[in-house]
């Protein structure tokens, strides 16, 4: 035992806040196990605060205290124990309706509640606010979580390989279907602005077109690939399109102008996939079919995959309050456990890059991605 250790002992035990933030996703109370289980082997007077409904709680004072039990059978178990909200980062300097301080709030009550850190798992936006709670002077370890796995400065996020496997599962059963009827399918997937579901599910079932908003897409390049097949003799066609996927006449508008552009499609289209599909048909001729599995992508028991990487980005987590250590996000870099500062991570995107190794070897099988090259 470190002499930090004993030497805080004789004072009080270690108090470590908990607190999940934004979208859930399968392996949030897979990775607070992790942290938790870690601690309590380190300390097991470590008393663990969990934060309610994210941020939210935070600014309004609500948090448990939790027992070792509480993470006991929680390891396959989705969502979060805590409860989550989205609290938009660029709101976070704004007073709220009643003119609270949301960050004076956040700093009293960490404390108030005697924190000598606090856990955010979260994603983009959620990192923003641990890394400003950290510039702010309080002690903040990351978490990368979401589906989306655009965190900069992990290759890998939790919930994401999960998110991959409902997304290709479903694509597996429209499959079948496809074919029996000679249809267009389009299976629109989440992954907000970018396309890592999309491109990992895609591949892992066999589509035949991937959309990304990485790469914009040629529309009639996409109905030539559909009539290609036909040729063929293959009468179905999957498509996998992220929900983000863009044609590269809107990637050429200005910022302005694609928000006012988005905002008529909107009136006419409930998605990307319905503006797609007209298009295609009025190209093809052929019958289109959209199927968005949408939230069921956050839902449901972590895969194996998750199950690891959360389990050892907690225990990493652990480690580094054990070590004093904060300001960090835990990452996870080339199959090693890495902390990188919320400072270089916060604001930042990973997109796919159009160009990179994956996308190659897609296109190498054939896979059209709606451009010419
Ligand atoms: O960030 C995770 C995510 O599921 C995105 O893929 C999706 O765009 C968004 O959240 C949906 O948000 P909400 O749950 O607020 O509808």
């Amino acid at each position: 035992m470190s002499g930090k250790i004993s030497k805080r002992r004789k004072e009080r035990n270690m108090r470590v806040g908990f607190l999940t933030s934004g979208g859930d996703c399968q392996a949030l109370n897979a990775t607070m196990r992790g942290v938790a289980k870690a601690l309590y082997e380190w300390d097991p007077k470590t008393e663990i605060i969990g934060v309610l409904d994210g941020y939210k709680g935070l600014i309004y004072g609500h948090c448990r205290e939790m027992k070792p039990s509480d993470f006991s059978g929680i390891l396959t178990k989705g969502g979060t124990i805590l409860g989550s909200s989205r609290m938009p980062f660029k709101e976070m300097r704004t007073p709220d309706e009643n003119g609270l301080d949301k960050v004076k709030a956040m700093k009293d009550n960490y404390y108030k509640w005697k924190l000598d850190c606090l856990v955010v798992l979260g994603g983009n936006g959620s990192q923003k606010t641990a890394n400003l709670l950290s510039q702010e002077g309080l002690n903040v370890i990351g978490l990368p979580k979401t589906i989306d796995n655009d965190i900069w400065g992990t290759d890998m996020t939790f919930g994401f390989q999960s998110a991959v496997d409902i997304a290709t599962n479903v694509i597996d059963q429209i499959h079948t279907t496809a074919a029996s009827h000679g249809r267009v399918f389009i299976i629109e997937i989440m992954g907000h602005r970018v396309g890592w579901i999309t491109l990992h599910a895609g591949i892992a079932s066999g589509a035949d077109v991937i959309l990304l908003p990485e790469i914009p897409y040629d529309i009639d390049v996409v109905a030539k690939a559909i009539k290609k097949r036909e040729k063929e003799g293959k009468n179905f066609t999957i498509m996998a399109v992220a929900e983000g996927a863009i044609s590269k006449e809107d990637a050429a508008l200005g910022k302005k102008e694609l928000k006012k552009k988005q905002a008529e499609d909107a009136k006419i289209y409930p998605s990307v996939a319905y503006k797609i599909a007209a298009e295609l048909k009025e190209r093809t001729g052929q019958e289109m079919r959209i199927t968005i599995p949408g939230h069921t992508q956050r839902g449901g028991s972590p895969v194996a995959y998750d199950r690891v990487i959360s389990s050892r980005l907690g225990a990493a987590a652990a480690r580094l309050i054990e070590e004093s250590k904060y300001g960090f996000l835990v990452a996870f870099k080339g199959n090693e456990i890495v902390p990188v500062p919320l400072a270089e991570i916060a604001g930042r995107l990973k997109y796919i890059d159009p160009h990179g190794s994956i996308v190659k070897e897609a296109k190498a099988l054939g896979i059209s991605f709606g451009t010419k090259d």
